[in-house]
Parts: C-alpha cells; structure tokens; sequence
C-alpha cells in the first residue's frame, strides 16, 4: 500500500521464516500472510510473529490490514506440523504447559481487537481452520466473491482455539455456529455475507481497491472518536443498557474534554 517501510519490530528475515510480512505506510500497517505456495499455512511461528507485530507497533498506526498473497487467504495450521509425530506440539499431557503454549499462540490473534487500531481483514480464496479465525479476530471483513470460510478443526479431531469461537457465535448465533463447526462444511462469499461473516463482498480484482477505500475512509475520522466508539461497541454485547449507557457517557465526557480543551 504506497510507499512503504519496514518496521522497527520483528526482524524481516524472522518475520520471512515465520511466512510473513510487515509494510508499514504512515498510520497503516499492511501484515501479508507470504507462503502463497502453501496457501498461506500457518505454523506456530507465524503466529508468535503475529503476537511480535502487534506488540511492536508503532503508536502512530491506526488501521491494520490483514491479507494473504496469492490465491487463498489461509488454508490454516500447517499440515505438515501433525506429520512429524506431533514434535513441537504440547501434548496435554502436562495440562498447565499445555495451557501456556496455546495462550501463547492465541497472542497472535487477541491483539488485533485492541481499542488504539481498526483491524481489517482483506480475504479471497480459502480461509480454513486458523485462517477463518484469523479473519474472525478482525473487526471488518472484506471479502472477495471467490472467498469460501470452513472451521475445519472437529473434523482433524481439535476444537478452534485461536480465538475463533467467541466471533463466530457473536456474528451467527449459536445454531448456524455449531452447524458451521459441526460439519466443517464451507461457507462460500454470498452466505457468508448474508450471515454477517463479512461487511463487503466485491469481485476478486476489485479486493485490493475496495481495501484502499475502507482504510481511506476510517483514516477520515477523527482519532480520537475512532478509538472511544471502538471501545464502546466491543462492550456493548456483555453489557446491560444501563452499564452500556453509562459507558457511552464516560466516553463522551472524554470527547468534549478533548474538543473544548477542558
Ligand atoms: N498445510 C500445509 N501445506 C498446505 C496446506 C496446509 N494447510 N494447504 C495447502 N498446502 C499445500 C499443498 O500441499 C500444496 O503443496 P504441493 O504444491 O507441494 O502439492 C500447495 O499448498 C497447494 O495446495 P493445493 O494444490 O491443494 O491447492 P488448491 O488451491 O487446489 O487447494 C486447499 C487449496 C483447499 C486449501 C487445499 O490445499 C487444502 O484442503 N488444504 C488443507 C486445509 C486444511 O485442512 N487445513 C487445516 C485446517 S484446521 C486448522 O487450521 C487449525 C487447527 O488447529 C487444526
């Protein structure tokens, strides 16, 4: 996106064997899921990289784009992981260990809600297992009509446990996510926006432009405000009306502080 220059965080070369990569133009970091010729497999190190990224960020960025070269966004875990005897892996064995290292990867996904950015995952071709949940912990979809999301992993025998189920049920409802789950099945571009998994759905070569256009506009508004309604929304669910209006007036008294100078 523009001209852009690499960060000050993870290295480029360890960003690059964690199959990503990191450009950063002004208030917008663009993360590229970079192993095309594996459709985008992820493995643990491409999500400790993603937990790097978003602790390192610079404080001047505001929008994050997420997106995947080549055809597919992500085919998810990286089979290849499961054939070396499960080497790498915690084995539940040691519940506490295992419990760590998957709260380690799970970091990968958790810092894209933060309140400071607008999370914006750019997604065509496949999004399976760890690549639909990575979609799911953006705070917008825009998606290509080629674009197919399947929560594979009951049907490798695993639950989705980065992150996934939290949006998933909050966007569909209980019944159509354990439908989705229950039979792996994919949801193609037309249902997954009629269900509300994506915002925008737009011609595979239209993906990029309309993603320029999205950040465009939320770079428009007003910093401050962007930050504060982020903030309000993502409470709103958990919250009664009296504590979500309570929260709308703390958050207002913010704003008028900052526009009258108080
Ligand atoms: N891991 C490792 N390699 C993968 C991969 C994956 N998840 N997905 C694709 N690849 C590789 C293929 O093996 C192939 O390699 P070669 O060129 O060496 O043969 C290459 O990428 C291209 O793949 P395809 O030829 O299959 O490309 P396609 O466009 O015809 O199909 C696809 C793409 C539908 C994604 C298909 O590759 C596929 O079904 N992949 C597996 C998807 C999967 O089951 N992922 C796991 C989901 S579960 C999860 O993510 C979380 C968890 O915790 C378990």
């Amino acid at each position: 996106m523009g001209d852009a220059t690499t960060t000050t965080g993870p290295a480029e070369a360890e960003l690059a064997e964690a199959g990503l990569r990191l450009e950063l133009d002004g208030a917008v970091a663009t993360v590229t899921l970079n192993r095309p010729e594996r459709r985008n497999a992820m493995t643990f190190a491409t999500w400790r990289g993603l937990a790097a990224i978003g602790r390192s960020l610079p404080a001047g960025v505001r929008v994050v784009v997420l997106r995947g070269e080549g055809p597919s966004f992500s085919a998810g875990i990286d089979l290849g992981m499961f054939s070396g005897g499960g080497e790498g892996f915690a084995d539940g064995a040691d519940a506490e260990a295992t419990d760590r290292f998957i709260a380690e990867l799970q970091e990968g996904y958790t810092w894209l809600r933060r309140p400071d950015i607008v999370t914006v995952a750019a997604v065509q071709g496949h999004a399976i297992g760890a690549g639909f949940q990575l979609a799911l912990a953006c705070d917008i979809r825009v998606i290509a009509d080629d674009t197919g999301f399947c929560m594979k992993e009951p049907a490798l025998g695993l639950v989705p446990d980065l992150t996934g189920t939290k949006p998933l049920v909050e966007v569909v409802g209980i019944g159509r996510a354990l439908e989705l789950c229950l039979t792996a099945r994919t949801v193609r571009a037309d249902e997954a926006a009629r269900i509300g998994l994506a915002e925008t759905v737009v011609p595979r070569d239209a993906l990029d432009g309309a993603v320029r256009d999205l950040v465009e506009a939320l770079l428009a508004v007003n910093p401050g405000a962007t930050v504060a309604t982020k903030r309000l929304l993502w409470q709103a669910a958990e919250n009664t009306l009296d504590e979500q209006s309570a929260a709308e007036r703390r958050e207002q008294i913010g704003r008028l502080r900052e526009m009258f100078g108080k």
